[in-house]
Order: C-alpha cells, then structure tokens, then sequence
C-alpha cells in the first residue's frame, strides 16, 4: 500500500497540477478532498493546457479512478460542464469518476450569496464560485448532500426551506423566485447525471487500500488558505492541509504514507489578504510576466513577491512535511539577486515563526537574505548537476530555511521539464 498527499505550501497555485499529473503516473487512484470549483489545475494534454476545476487531474490519464469525496463542495452544474467537456477531448469517464454520496453541493443561491458579500464592505476576493456559504451551511446543519439532492422529496423540502430562510439576503441581488425556477429546470438533469457517479467513496477508498494500490490524495488552494492555519479571514472555507485527508476522504492518519508540498521558487497570491514579500514595482512584473501568473480559474493577475520561508517553514511543519517539489525555478532566470524572507519585523521585534494576528500580518516588513540570481536556459535539464551552481546554492538555501528536501525541481509545465534530485521517491521506479 502507497497513499500520498500532495499540499500546496504556499497561497495556492503552486503547480499542483503539473506534479499531480506526473506523479499519478503511477498512481491507481486520485482523489480530491476538499475545495470545490474555486480550484483550477492546469494541466497539459496531447501538448496543450487545459484546465480542470473540480475533477481530479489523473483523469486525463487512462485507467485512473477519479474521487471527489465527501469534503469536496460539488456544484453540480460545474461538474456537468466539465464531464461534458472531457467528452470533447474523448476522455472517458464511466466507472473511473465517482462523487461522494455525502459530499454537500453549491446551488446556484451559494453563488448569489459569495457574489452579494463580496459586494460588501467585508470582501476578501473569492472566486464567487459559492465556496463560503456552502461550506457554511454544512457547518450550520441546513447544507445539502449529493444524497439528499438524488431524492426529489428530501431535496425540494431542504432547497425551500433553504431559500425561505435566505430570502431576505437573496432579495438584495435578484428575484428568490427565479433562482427556484433555475433550480427546477435543471434538477432532473443533474439528477441523472450525479445519480450513477454516486457512492460512498470512503468504502472504495478503504478496498483500495487493502489491496495496496497506489492512492494520490490531490490537495487544491495552499495551506495559507487554510481556514485554520492560513492567513485567516483571507482564506477558503475547507481544510486544504495533510489532516483534511482524513475528514475529507474518511482515510485514518494511520493510512497515510506520505505528504509531499509542492512549493513556487517565489510567492503568488490572488485574491486579497497579507502577503508579507509582495513586489509591487519592475521585479514583481518581472515575475508575473514570466510565470504567466494569472488565475486558472478567474483569470485575475496574480500578486507575485519573493520566496517567504516563514510561510513555507509553517506549512512543512502543519503537514508533517519531508520532501518538496519545487516549480517554476525557470521563472527566476536572468535575475541579478534573488532575494529570500528568512523572518519578519514587527514594531522592531524579529519574528521567525508564522503570525496569527492580523495586525502582524498585514504591518509586518520581510527581513531578507540575497543571494546571486542565475543566468542561462535552464529548459531541457534533466540532472540537478546540470543546473548552474547558483541556481542550486538558492535550492539547497531554501532546503534549510524551511526544514525539508527538495527532491523533485519543476522546470516548465511539461513532464519532461522535471528534475529528481532526491533518489528517494517511493513512486519513481
Ligand atoms: P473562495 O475559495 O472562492 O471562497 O476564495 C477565498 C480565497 O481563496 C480568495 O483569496 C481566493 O482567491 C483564494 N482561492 C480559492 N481557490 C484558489 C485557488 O485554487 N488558487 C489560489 N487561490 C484560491
């Protein structure tokens, strides 16, 4: 038996795809946890990207079973246009993609509502994909489940009761009715699509288990969207960290083999919140321009500032993580300096370990540490030798700033554009 859980280390979009795709390779199954639609993992298929929010990314490779289990948020009509989607591109999905039967699911309402408090005073730049409010009515016990949705009855008596108790919100933005009327014109669709990819994938999970097959846990976001450990309120509403595994697939800790981060070469962010090494001038559009980093699922710029070991020393820690894959070092290339936050200052306090308070966050300055920049097409390496030394100086600097190996360096989106420095890699025969 193998389990692995991929985390992003970082605010997300760190390259989880690429790394998703590569390693599940060798993967028998892949299954999503936590999040919902917000995600966007770009991958590349026949040579050209492609972008999947809510599927497991291992479905464009044959004979995986694809999960989305019960910690996932499914809007069903997100993941009809996707399946609809993957038929284009002849990719198929009978009897390799299943949902959970008790994951909740986002309405078109969860929509209205994320759109309605980001148009207030209080937002924090979501997706407006419906995230926050679904998550929050499984918490407050009125969500509903993929099973609950495939019975008419249970479902039309929640979906009211729902939208009664919403009505005064949703009156503020459009017509309650309507979004009733939507609901019920596309209900028996949706029924029937949900209805034979309904299961309970927590018992599929433990059966694969036990018969040792290789099971590849697909975090999206970044631990520092963590509702918990990230950079609260700035964050989803799901636990995107290695223990939102077990709550959010039904796996015990005792299951889990390994957790790899997968870590950016420097530091992006969409959406708002503190982000300590932000570049706001020349170097940060540097970055931006060649990491192409826009939002896969918004298509907003992306913020881009310096590697942040504090954030990622946190994330290794929250994790338990050993091992990292590093992406995007290619972006860094033709850089004079490079620089590196090692801590932060705070009303002239040196500050090593993570903040919670939001006062400290946003105030406080990054301490850095520079290193000479490298120079050179580093595109088509194969061997961690082949790099030049002070791409490798900065590699083996950031190992021990944030605690943990880098075994696996990203040099572009494709599988061939990938470095193992570690021999040490349980999948990689
Ligand atoms: P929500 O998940 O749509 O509620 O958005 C909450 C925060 O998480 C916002 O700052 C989003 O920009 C951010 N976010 C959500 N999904 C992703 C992602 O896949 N990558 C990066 N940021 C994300």
């Amino acid at each position: 038996m193998s389990t692995l859980v991929i985390i992003g280390t970082q605010w997300g979009d760190e390259g989880k795809g690429k790394v998703v795709h590569f390693l599940g390779k060798y993967a028998d199954y892949v299954v999503r946890y936590q999040g919902g639609n917000n995600a966007g993992h770009t991958i590349i298929f026949e040579g050209k990207p492609f972008v999947l929010h809510l599927i497991p990314s291992g479905i464009v490779l044959p004979r995986k079973m694809c999960l989305i289990a019960n910690g996932v948020v499914i809007d069903p009509e997100s993941l009809y246009e996707e399946v609809e989607l993957l038929k284009t591109k002849k990719i198929n999905i009978k009897n390799r993609l299943f949902v959970s039967e008790s994951a909740h699911i986002i309405l078109p309402y969860h929509r209205y509502l994320d759109e309605l408090r980001e148009k207030s005073r209080i937002r924090i730049g979501t997706t407006r994909r419906g995230i926050g409010p679904a998550y929050a009515d499984k918490v407050v016990r009125i969500g509903i489940r993929v099973c609950d949705f495939l019975d008419k009855e249970i479902f039309f008596s929640l979906l009211d009761n729902n939208l009664k108790e919403k009505d005064p919100l949703l009156k503020k933005l459009c017509a309650p009715k309507s979004i009733r009327q939507n609901i019920v014109r596309n209900y028996e669709k949706l029924k029937n699509f949900l209805k034979p990819l309904a299961v309970d994938t927590g018992i599929l999970l433990e059966k694969a288990i036990r018969e040792n097959k290789n099971v590849l846990f697909e975090s999206a976001q970044g631990t520092l969207l963590d509702l918990d450990f990230g950079t609260y309120p700035y964050v989803t509403s799901s636990n995107p960290v290695a223990g939102g595994v077990c709550t959010g697939a039904g796996v015990g800790p005792t299951k889990i083999d390994e957790v790899i981060g997968i870590v950016k070469a420097y530091t992006t962010r969409v959406g708002g919140g503190p982000f300590p090494t932000e570049l706001k001038g020349k170097t940060g559009e540097y970055l931006w321009e060649r990491g192409l980093e826009y939002g896969a699922t918004t298509g907003r710029p992306r913020r881009c500032g310096w590697f942040d070991s504090v954030i990622v020393r946190h994330s290794v820690r929250i994790n338990g993580i050993e091992r990292l894959a590093l992406t995007k070092l290619d972006c860094l290339e033709g850089m004079d300096r490079l620089k590196i936050c090692v801590a932060y200052k705070y009303k002239n306090k040196i500050i090593k370990e993570f903040p919670y308070s939001r006062h400290v966050q946003r105030d406080c300055k990054p301490v850095y540490i520079e290193m000479e920049g490298f120079k050179g097409n580093i595109h088509g390496m194969t061997k961690y030798s082949q790099l030049p030394l002070n791409a490798r100086r900065y590699i083996e600097k950031l190992e021990e700033l944030v605690n943990a190996k880098i075994s696996i360096v990203s040099l572009g989106r494709t599988r061939e554009e990938t470095i193992i420095k570690d021999k040490y890699f349980p999948w990689i025969k």
